[in-house]
């Protein structure tokens, strides 16, 4: 019997045990080259981690300055011209008009090259193309995380085992190993 398995999701477990982790975390993340063309989805209650995971993550890839939540605006673009890299980071929270997918020009992103991050994806659920990557953020006390990291497509993996492979490794919690024959 032939078992075909198209989009294989391989799952992480991580605790960030203080704001620092998470930001150690986001520094070794932003060196994983798959990052020039992906879709993460970050999940978890308000609260949870998201944005403050985000504004580490883009100051690691070199944005200078504030990073603000694109509470209001759903998005917040960012071009980094030293990486040849765009960069999206959306917060659905409040997208509730369907209309706003093509008039807003959210297709279009989704469909153009760079790195695009979702908070509430959940919100967007059916517009919004398959996400490489998922972190789901539980906040365990005021300042630890425990983190699932699902990946869904082949970029997802390359990114957990970048993620894997760094010097944050002594923080993986029960972590289930990559296969052998991963790429
Ligand atoms: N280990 C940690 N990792 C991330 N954030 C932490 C950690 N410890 C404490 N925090 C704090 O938790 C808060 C998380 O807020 P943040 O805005 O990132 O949440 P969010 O998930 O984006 O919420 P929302 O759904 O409202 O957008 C921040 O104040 C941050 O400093
Ligand atoms: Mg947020």
């Amino acid at each position: 019997m032939v078992i075909e398995v198209v989009h294989p999701s391989i799952v992480k477990s991580l605790l960030w045990p203080d704001e620092s982790a998470t930001q150690r975390f986001a520094q070794t993340l932003a060196g994983a080259s798959a990052l020039r063309n992906a879709f993460i989805e970050l999940r978890g209650e308000l609260g949870a981690g998201k944005t403050t995971l985000v504004r580490h993550l883009l100051h690691a890839l070199g944005v200078a300055g504030r990073v603000k939540s694109p509470t209001y605006a759903v998005v917040e673009p960012y071009e980094l011209p030293e990486r040849q890299l765009n960069v999206w980071h959306f917060d659905f929270y409040r997208f509730s008009d369907p209309r706003e997918w093509e008039d807003a020009g959210f297709r279009d992103i989704f469909a153009s090259s760079g790195l695009k991050l979702a908070e509430w994806p959940e919100k967007a659920a059916g517009f919004l193309p398959r996400a490489d990557l998922i972190f789901a953020l539980n906040a365990v006390t005021e300042t630890s995380r425990q983190v699932t990291l699902s990946a869904q497509t082949t970029v997802g993996q390359a990114l957990l085992l970048a993620v894997s492979e760094s010097p944050s490794e002594p923080l993986l919690q029960g972590a289930h190993d990559l296969p052998e024959a991963m790429p």
